[in-house]
């Protein structure tokens, strides 16, 4: 393939990975926002394996084999909840590739293109290498230690001590400084002092996080991989991969943002934070079912929705916990039938990752009209009669509006207080994720019903009927 045609293959695969970025945007167009990136990738990767630097087949058709077989079987197993923690060690591996290939363009720059006359590694090249290692290994092993706090093999409570921004600040001054001697006057000691240290970085920069910050972190570490990439790119002269890398990397900073600003926090107080801990002893059980609360039975909940002019449906981790989106959407359908208006109102941050609702709605054929986001909806509920919270707690709780002392106070939520009733589903008063007993189930408008998501749905689908 000549060097335009392959810029022109690169350039096609460019626009279909950006289409597919467009078309995640929303639910609508997501499967077809993914089909675009699926053969962006795809055309990408065989345009890549036929450049003349390309020589060993065997090696690479082995690792795709490998990557396919271990991919394909993960990806089928994995449930939904699991997700967040699947990506976060996906940008694990991201991170170290990038290192990988950063040791082995060192070890022989010629095999790469790279060399300058002498054999060595040109200026541009040192600083790529530098900035490609040391992003690539503190999204390494930071994506393993939040992999490990989400899949509970640590514990989500932040791990601090004494002097910890002060141990990292000198850390991170000692690798840069370690990083520009590799770039003046390359040697092995430099580099892999850098690398050492930026390894330990990620590992400390990562446990004084809460678990409740983990979904902003993985976002920040998938723009990391993605800037990783694109440094990469740069050392092996890959167009395709530097813009993929920049998508990833701009995409990635993006959606950090964006869920940032849904928990009213910014990326500072999250990178220093201690959210997640703090929040899980403050709630304590020891606060949550002092207080009385209206219980139902799936009887009266169902007669409360029938007789409903208007019904919102808050979704929440409990729903894909219980996997209820089918038994819901049935309900939902018997609803319609009697003539009852229902919504869908979703959190940005409702369930653990960005889009969670969405997804198990999609899963279940819910259609997309009658699904809003929280700005939308949020007016709505002061002319609604029943607002129903499925497995919801954190982005339904009052005390993000009227607690000051609230560690979650600020964070928008879903105003179902407004609505003239409130329907609770889950299995007890348990706290959420952040770890806080919630006032909206004392109130006297809410009806709480205690069951798991798909039962609740189930009886009283079978008392609507
Ligand atoms: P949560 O506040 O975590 O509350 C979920 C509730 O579901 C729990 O109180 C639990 O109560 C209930 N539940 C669990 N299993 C259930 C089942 N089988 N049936 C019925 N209910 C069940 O969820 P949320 O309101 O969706 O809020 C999300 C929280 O996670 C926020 O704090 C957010 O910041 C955080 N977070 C979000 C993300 C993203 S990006 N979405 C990622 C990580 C963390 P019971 O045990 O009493 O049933």
């Amino acid at each position: 393939m000549s060097a335009n045609m392959v810029a022109l293959a690169y350039l096609i695969a460019a626009v279909l990975i950006i289409l597919a970025l467009k078309g995640l945007s929303s639910p609508e167009s997501s499967r077809r926002g993914n089909l675009f990136g699926m053969i962006g990738m795809l055309i990408a990767v065989l345009v890549t394996l036929q450049l003349p630097g390309v020589q060993n087949y065997a090696w690479i058709l082995g690792a795709l084999a490998v990557g396919a077989v271990a991919g394909g079987s993960v990806a089928r197993k994995i449930p939904m909840t699991h997700m967040p923690q699947l990506v976060a060690f996906m940008h694990s591996l991201v991170g170290l590739a990038a290192v990988l290939i950063a040791v082995s363009a060192v070890y022989d720059p010629a095999a790469y293109g790279i060399a300058a006359d002498d054999g060595g590694l040109h200026l541009a090249s040192r600083i790529e290498l530098f900035l490609g290692t040391f992003i690539g290994a503190i999204t390494f092993t930071a994506s393993l230690v939040a992999f490990a706090k989400l899949q509970g093999l640590l514990s989500g409570t932040p791990v601090t001590f004494k002097g910890q921004h002060f141990v990292n600040l000198m850390l991170g001054i000692v690798m840069m400084i370690a990083g520009i001697v590799f770039c003046i006057d390359p040697s092995w000691s430099s580099f892999l002092l850098m690398l050492a240290i930026a390894l330990v970085l990620g590992v400390l920069l990562i446990i004084p996080i809460g678990g409740a910050d983990m979904p902003v972190i993985v976002s920040m570490l998938n723009s990391y991989s993605g800037w990783a990439a694109a440094g990469i790119g740069f050392t092996l002269g890959n167009n395709m991969l530097i813009i993929a890398g920049a998508l990833v990397g701009s995409s990635g900073a993006i959606l950090s943002y964006i869920m940032c600003k849904a928990m009213n926090r910014s990326l500072f107080n999250v990178l220093l934070g201690g959210f997640g801990g703090q929040a899980s002893t403050v709630g304590g059980a020891a606060t949550v079912g002092d207080r009385p609360v209206q219980a139902g039975a799936a009887e009266d909940a169902a007669f409360l929705l029938k007789n409903a002019r208007s019904v919102i449906i808050v979704p929440g981790y409990g729903l894909a916990v219980a996997r209820a989106q089918h038994a819901l959407k049935e309900v939902v359908d018997s609803l319609i039938a009697s003539g009852v208006n229902v919504k869908f109102a979703i959190h940005p941050v409702a369930g653990r990752m960005p889009g969670h609702m969405n997804v198990l709605l999609a899963e279940a054929d819910v259609p997309y009209d009658i699904v809003y986001e929280m700005d939308e909806i949020n007016p709505e509920f002061s002319d609604t009669d029943v607002a129903l919270v499925l497995g919801a707690n954190d982005v339904v709780n009052p005390a993000a509006k009227t607690d000051s002392s609230s560690p979650i106070y600020g964070m928008p939520i879903l105003e179902v207080t407004k609505a003239n009733h409130v329907l609770v589903v889950k299995r007890s008063l348990s706290v959420g994720y952040a770890g806080l007993d919630n006032d909206l189930f004392y109130m006297d408008k809410t009806m709480m019903l205690f069951d798991d998501a798909k039962k609740a749905c189930e009886t009283i689908l079978h008392a609507i009927d």
